[in-house]
């Protein structure tokens, strides 16, 4: 009889045993699915502040936290970046930033593995700087690496404040696998704001471009054009009236009508220089600075101070190009009667510097460099992108009175056409 009885308190306790496992057991399964359709949800959120938003949002949500922040990292300084915080009062703590080896989420961040703290007080890696800044007690916290195609993007870390509460191993499996499809959410969104800015960047070159084309084309060739179309009018006029002044005035308007060809000519040359994607930059540049010495008050001379060998296309395009922006400028503004293209090569270093230099009126570089922003110009930005382009620098040395000197430096290794053998 007591056997019987003591079967069934066993029974039972393992029945209840089962049940309480059971229950667990949905609740992660309701847990996981939750997870599951937030991720999923993510990929479809291309921008990034709402998806960040977002994720820390549902985050802190699914695991029933007290407070959470994402903590992204910012690749230019190293640095952890608090960007997203929720619950808790953190908001002190919003784009505070710390070395990337500092407190939990540094440790994490060098790991690369999540982690599970009972007791923060209790842990030496707990950053004493933040502590001090949040009123809000945090007892326990879970923190987990944000990862894509082994790029370390940031930290997922979320806080209890009550006493007693803390987070457990299925909580790391689940933040986990939400943590990396996040990481590719992020990655995913940044990319597409990275191609919507170049997108943006694009058009406003290309407005620029037009507007310099229309002030071109209205400027030279309309006017030379409006002049022949008087000059022909008053030469039928001179046919009845001085028939002896015909010749003259016609070979005056041959003369119109040549500078328009050549002003037309330099302009489609600057729209498309097609003689350096076939002959190359020098080339391309000598025929370049003949048109220009042909039209203009001023004359450029190039000056190869080493022999090097063919750059790759991109590498020559971006010389040109920043070449003739620094031309472009130096027919606007300087007043100048030379310009000098000078290559150089330091073959110790391998590096190239090609210098445009003017002997105008020069300016105060800083001034303009400091109100750049309000200018609404695109000329130096588009010159350094192109420096950029070619892992190389672009400088500016300027003075009022002294001319202007336009340096781009880049190496060479990298930047040579590469021969197909
Ligand atoms: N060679 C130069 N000589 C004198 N001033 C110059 C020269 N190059 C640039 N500047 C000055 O720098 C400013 C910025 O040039 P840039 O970035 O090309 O913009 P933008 O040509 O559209 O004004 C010019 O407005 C001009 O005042
Ligand atoms: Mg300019």
């Amino acid at each position: 009889m007591n056997q019987h009885k003591e079967g069934f308190t066993e029974l039972g306790e393992k029945v209840s045993t089962l049940e309480k496992t059971l229950a667990e057991a949905r609740d992660r399964i309701a847990a996981l699915h939750v997870v599951q359709e937030v991720s999923q949800s993510l990929t479809s959120e291309l921008h990034l502040q709402p998806l960040l938003h977002k994720i820390l949002g549902s985050a802190v949500q699914v695991m029933g936290a007290s407070a959470g922040s994402l903590i992204l990292l910012d690749e230019l300084t190293d640095e952890l970046v608090f960007t997203v915080l929720e619950g808790g009062g953190g908001e002190s703590l919003l784009g505070m930033r710390m070395a990337r080896d500092k407190g939990i989420a540094g440790w994490v961040a060098l790991n690369r593995q999540p982690i599970i703290v009972d007791d923060v007080h209790q842990d030496d890696r707990y950053y004493q700087a933040i502590a001090n800044t949040i009123s809000f007690h945090i007892s326990s916290l879970i923190c987990v690496p944000m990862v894509t195609r082994n790029k370390f993007i940031g930290v997922l870390e979320l806080m209890h404040s009550e006493t007693g509460r803390y987070f457990n191993k299925f909580d790391q499996q689940l933040l986990t696998t939400f943590a990396s499809q996040s990481a590719i959410a992020i990655e995913n969104a940044r990319l597409h704001e990275n191609l919507i800015s170049e997108r943006d960047y694009i058009i406003v070159v290309e407005d620029e471009i037009r507007k310099r084309l229309a002030r071109d084309l209205h400027d030279g060739p309309t006017q030379l054009l409006a002049s022949i179309v008087m000059s022909l009018s008053f030469t039928k006029e001179l046919i009845k009236l001085a028939p002896a002044m015909v010749v003259g005035e016609i070979d005056q308007t041959i003369e119109v009508a040549d500078r328009a060809l050549k002003q037309l000519r330099t302009l489609l040359f600057d729209l498309r220089p097609v003689i350096l994607e076939t002959q190359g930059l020098i080339p391309a540049l000598e025929i370049y600075a003949q048109r220009i010495n042909e039209v203009e008050d001023f004359k450029i001379s190039i000056v190869i101070e080493q022999e090097f060998e063919r750059l790759s296309p991109k590498a020559e395009v971006s010389i040109f190009a920043v070449i003739q922006e620094a031309i472009n400028n130096a027919k606007k503004y300087a007043k100048a009667s030379e310009i000098l293209l000078i290559f150089q090569v330091d073959k110790a270093n391998n590096m190239m510097t090609v210098t445009t230099k003017d002997d105008g009126l020069g300016f105060d570089v800083r001034a303009v460099q400091k109100r750049y922003d309000e200018r609404g110009s695109l000329g130096m930005i588009n010159s350094l992108e192109r420096a950029d382009a070619i892992n190389g620098t672009f400088t500016i040395h300027s003075e009022v009175g002294k001319g202007t000197q336009v340096i781009l430096n880049f190496p060479l290794t990298e930047n040579l056409l590469k021969q197909s053998r």
